[in-house]
């Protein structure tokens, strides 16, 4: 084992010779540093592991499923396609090995790089043990110092570098569904949400646009005029997102396919032949994004949709997903072949039928083809969860490269590292009220892997949404930056409007909101990109006590708010758990109003035309009008709404929205103040770099619900 410094507060420990993941960055400084902990080291293995007391507690692991405190249950980190997350999924699409452990004295951060399987036990096997395997014996454990919880996930970031930053327009309201099938889908689509009054920034296109599910094509029959439709529908502020796949079909003349074959871009089989697989086309090769040169050719094929007009792309599929490879398809055929005509009891069809039913995404299949990293190879299983992250590494270079401004992206697999890439979102989940239960306790593990642009398919993927669920996962996720409305195909439609008039104007109500908000959003965005910190924290990162632990369904927003969602169905409210005096904010487009709210365990009624949420003491919120997008959104006029006792600050962090300006610091900070003299007297002041801001409305209250308003022109 070799020990390394990377910073005052993150230690190394190299076991064996890890494959360089690219995922930790900084100048490593040798020397003699004592392992704090015992790791087992073998062949072929490597184990952690802990004894749990009580009060212990894990945080983080990323889009996983469980609770905030990752206790009482097993989690795998292997980027993996299943579409049902039920109960007892041990892994999902994203491989985040960042965790800390926590008990009444001292928190520690851990993070394992190392690229293939790691399975955590958390408390599920025996309560008090948590142990770690990892699926190898070469890897880096990183050991993370802080004050705080909160200081623990900043000296991370530290060290995995700053996460990507979506255009402005990326944080408007995106509409999607697997089974918008034509440009006259689309069009009516944004004609709804235009007729009907609701903002939209995006459409996303899924497979439907595409010829013959070829990545880089477009569908003729269904889309004869994309780019008209394109920029149509960007000149009223709506874009459009493509979908691309990471299998490109096996045909010849379709150009990807004959560059690849031309120039050895695919992963490669035992013999070295490109491997065979089969998604959504059938039969595919798939890019080996592990190799630059590959990223860098693959990187360029985006150019045929920024060519188009466009500005956004999901990646998806990229952990990547097999339906079947050749080999496991031929034996379930001979399988079915020699049951022909056989009378079969029940194991011998049991194990006819796991031939088919089980024939995607099969272990095997990640060891039957291999990369090649500086000239050396891997087997897929050996460096899996770099797959997408590397495709995503792909598509951003090359969206960059040529759009020149910049532009959404989102990808299904992740680990951490890509974080400086995309966002993502959290893959195929249901129109279930546990997953929106999830999507609320998963979000602050995912800032902590640094992923700030996330969000839920919100009003679930598969299944089919009441207009109840729809409306009540609104309430929360127009709080996430990425906010998009996704299903599938064959799932009752779920748009804001699909639910009759009264859930359509609840829901106009939330994603009005959600525009006003927005500054706010991209404000505290551009804050975590500067210093690291996380947007979403747990109850527990800031407050002590039994009750913030255990307040796992409310979340804290900034520095400024707390959220706390309704999560049930039936509901007319919710107990919310309140660790000091807040005001409680009810937020209408025409009105916002402020009631205080005392520290305890409190009944808020929350109904479905409300949207409610706490704004904590001392502390203001800016917000603004709607708009219909963000172009027609307006910084001329900033509301201020704060709960006053003494003092109080908000700096407003800004930017064009579309430049990567922000990376050279180039952003606009606007500073808010209200201060209470001695004699009750209230003055408010703004230092403005903003040249966009011309008025400021401070409403300020303070513990016993008396108002003021004040006007500053700036
Ligand atoms: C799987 C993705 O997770 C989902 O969002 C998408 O709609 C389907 N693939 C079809 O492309």
């Amino acid at each position: 084992m070799s020990a390394f410094k990377l910073t005052k507060h993150v230690t190394g420990y190299t076991f064996g010779d890890p494959v360089e993941t690219g995922i930790i960055q900084g100048e490593k400084t040798y020397g003699h540093q004592e392992l704090p902990l015992e790791v087992h080291v073998e062949k072929g293995y490597g184990s952690i592991s802990f004894s749990l007391t009580k009060h212990d507690r894990v945080y983080g692991l990323g889009p996983n499923l469980g609770g905030i405190n990752k206790r009482g249950r097993q989690y795998e980190s292997y980027c993996t396609d299943d579409p049902l997350h039920h109960e007892d999924k041990t892994t999902l699409y994203g491989a985040h090995n960042f965790f800390i452990l926590e008990d009444d004295d001292v928190a520690t951060g851990f993070f394992i790089d190392f690229p293939s399987r790691i399975r955590y036990d958390v408390g599920f096997t025996d309560m008090d043990l948590f142990t770690i395997d990892i699926h190898g014996e070469d890897f880096t454990l990183y050991i993370i110092e802080g004050d705080s919880l909160k200081d623990i996930v900043v000296n991370f970031h530290a060290v995995i570098g700053k996460p990507y930053m979506p255009p402005k327009w990326g944080l408007g309201f995106f509409q999607s569904r697997w089974g918008y099938e034509t440009e006259e889908d689309i069009r009516k689509v944004y004609e709804t949400f235009r007729e009907k009054d609701i903002p939209l920034d995006g459409i996303y296109l899924d497979l439907d646009y595409m010829d013959d599910f070829k990545d880089f094509s477009l569908s003729g029959d269904r889309f004869p005029n994309f780019r008209t439709l394109v920029s149509d529908l960007k000149e009223d502020g709506v874009r459009l997102i493509p979908i691309i796949d990471a299998g490109v079909k096996m045909e010849e003349g379709y150009d990807v396919y004959d560059e690849g074959v031309a120039g050895n871009h695919f992963v490669k089989d035992e013999s070295g032949k490109p491997y065979v697989a089969a998604v959504w086309p059938g039969k595919v090769h798939f890019p080996d994004f592990l190799q630059e040169s590959t990223r860098a050719w693959f990187g360029d094929k985006y150019q045929f949709l920024t060519d188009l007009g466009i500005e956004g792309v999901w990646n998806d599929m990229n952990e990547p997903a097999i339906f079947y490879d050749e080999t496991s398809l031929s034996e379930g055929i001979e399988a079915a072949i020699e049951a022909k005509g056989q009378n079969l009891g029940v194991m011998p069809f049991f194990a006819l039928r796991d031939k088919f039913m089980n024939i995607g995404n099969r272990d095997e299949y990640y060891r039957r083809f291999y990369h090649e990293i500086d000239g050396k190879r891997y087997s897929n299983e050996e460096v899996h969860n770099l797959y997408g992250f590397q495709m995503t590494v792909s598509a951003s270079e090359g969206l960059r490269k040529h759009l020149g401004k910049r532009h959404v992206l989102i990808s299904r697999a992740s680990s951490i590292g890509m974080h400086r890439y995309s966002g993502i979102w959290t893959g195929d989940n249901s129109s279930w009220w546990s997953h929106l239960d999830l999507n609320v306790k998963m979000l602050p593990a995912l800032n902590m892997s640094g992923f700030y642009y996330v969000g839920a398919d919100t009003g679930g993927f598969g299944g089919n949404a009441s207009g109840e669920l729809l409306t009540r996962w609104m309430q929360f996720s127009i709080f996430t930056p990425l906010l998009r409305n996704h299903s599938a195909i064959g799932c009752a439609f779920q748009e804001p409007y699909a639910f009759g008039e009264k859930v359509t104007a609840y829901n106009r109500h939330l994603i009005k909101a959600r525009y006003s908000i927005l500054p706010y959003l991209y404000s505290e965005m551009l804050k975590s990109y500067e210093d690291g910190s996380m947007m979403f924290t747990p109850l527990s990162f800031e407050y002590f006590g039994e009750e913030a632990l255990q307040a796992e369904d409310q979340l804290l927003l900034g520095e400024e708010l707390m959220i706390a969602p309704v999560v049930k169905s039936n509901a007319r409210g919710r107990y919310v758990y309140l660790p000091e005096d807040m005001a409680l904010v009810s937020f209408r487009e025409d009105e916002v109003r402020l009631s205080a709210a005392k520290a305890g365990v409190t009944y808020l009624s929350y109904g479905m035309e409300d949207l409610k949420f706490f704004l904590r003491r001392n502390r203001m919120m800016p917000y603004i009008a709607p708009g219909r997008s963000v172009k027609d959104l307006s910084m001329k006029v900033i509301h201020l709404v704060g709960y006053l006792e003494t003092e109080a600050f908000y700096t407003l962090y800004d930017d064009d929205g579309t430049s990567y300006g922000y990376e050279d610091g180039m952003v606009y900070k606007t500073e808010f103040s209200a201060r209470r003299d001695e004699d009750g007297d209230i003055k408010v002041s703004v230092r403005n770099e903003n040249p966009n801001i011309e008025k400021v409305i401070f409403t300020l209250m303070d513990g016993d619900e008396n108002s003021i308003t004040k006007e500053v022109q700036v």
